[in-house]
């Protein structure tokens, strides 16, 4: 297109028209308005709320003591997006917006709730520019704390981050039991296990193999429930601590699931030590996760820097990481769409 081609209806200069174009669609992505506006309408329960007939303003902003006027400008942001729409009643909730309703089961709340793990944790995004500037974590900067900490001092944030980590595994687990030869390993430690519910499934499917889970608590006693449940509990081990600590010894292989990325390489370091040292002399180190450039996507990438101040490492990243501990990559298996396993030796072995 050149500078000077018009459109042949508007007369409008065309290039202008397209740079018009783009400009929205820039504002449209990086406008800040629609994603609270979500965050805070889910954390008020407004779509539960307005299901069905719906209900009045000043009826919703009684019960839930906020602002009728504030309340009004929100639900009606709400509507130009689809999620509630104008009733006899004041606003009710679309069939579009029941998908951010509780029962709907699809982790969304748990993402966009600011009273809970997931969502309290994205909002360390507005400090992005820390993190850039600096390569570590924001969520520190934002809450005083980091994000364990933070688990650690409030209990319904504990317990939505393990129900977070339980679902998002949900229609996985057969692919990450199924993808890998488990059975070659009489004992495997899962290192931060949370609840358990991958080494349940993989202890079920192979009757022969025993397993020791550690995390901290509660998420620990969790895991005692899980294994209970899945009837693999006389094969399973749960142990209550903290990874930087000494590991349960003598397993024929560790496993990483989802671990290294949220820390920095100092702390991977001291946890991929603490396998090392542990692990059988033939034993095995196993990583779950999406590994940079292959099966992580970028914005969940600069998500682990912003909370943990970890990433999604690449291959060769992990190499480097792992070589300081004696640890070989043996192989690389594309476990699912969004994650890598990685098989590493203690290099003296074969
Ligand atoms: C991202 S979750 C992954 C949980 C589990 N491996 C999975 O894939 O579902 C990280 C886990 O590390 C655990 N964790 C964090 N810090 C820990 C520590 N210092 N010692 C042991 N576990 C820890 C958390 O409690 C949490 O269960």
């Amino acid at each position: 297109m050149t500078e000077g081609t018009n459109c042949r209806l508007t007369g409008v200069p065309l290039l202008s028209f397209v740079k018009d174009q783009n400009v929205a669609a820039i504002r449209n992505l990086a406008g800040l308005a629609t994603p609270m506006a979500l965050r805070v309408a889910v954390t008020l329960g407004l779509p539960d709320l307005l299901r069905g007939d719906g209900a009045g303003v000043d009826q919703v902003a009684a019960e839930l003591n906020v602002s009728p006027v504030a309340l009004e400008l929100l639900l009606g942001h709400l509507a130009t997006l689809g999620i509630v729409e104008h009733a006899p009643t004041g606003y009710r909730t679309t069939e579009y917006g029941t998908t951010l309703c509780t029962d709907a089961d699809n982790g969304l709340t748990n993402f966009l709730h600011l009273g809970m793990a997931g969502g309290r944790a994205e909002i360390a995004f507005v400090e992005l520019m820390h993190s850039v500037t600096t390569g570590r974590g924001a969520y520190s900067r934002r809450y005083g704390q980091d994000f364990w900490a933070d688990l650690a001092q409030f209990g319904h944030l504990r317990v939505s981050f393990d129900q977070q980590m339980t679902h998002r595994f949900r229609d996985q687990i057969p692919q990450l039991v199924a993808g890998y030869d488990w059975a070659r390993f009489p004992m495997i430690v899962d290192v931060g296990g949370g609840h358990g519910t991958l080494l349940a499934a993989i202890l079920a499917a192979h009757p022969q193999m025993r397993g020791h889970l550690l995390d901290l608590e509660p998420t620990a006693a969790g895991a005692s429930r899980t294994f209970r449940t899945h009837d693999v509990a006389d094969r399973a081990q749960v142990a209550a601590g903290s990874f930087f600590d000494p590991l349960p010894e003598g397993g024929d292989a560790y496993l990483l699931c989802d671990i290294l990325h949220d820390w920095d390489d100092e702390h991977a370091h001291q946890i991929l030590s603490r396998c090392a040292e542990a692990a059988h002399p033939t034993g095995r180190v196993v990583v779950i996760e999406p590994v940079g450039g292959r099966r992580a996507n970028t914005e969940f990438d600069l998500a682990m820097l912003v909370i943990f101040g970890g990433r999604e490492r690449r291959i060769e990243e992990f190499r480097t990481l792992a070589r300081a501990h004696g640890l070989a990559l043996d192989a690389v298996t594309d476990l699912t769409d969004q994650r890598c396993l990685l098989e590493f030796r203690l290099a003296a072995t074969r």
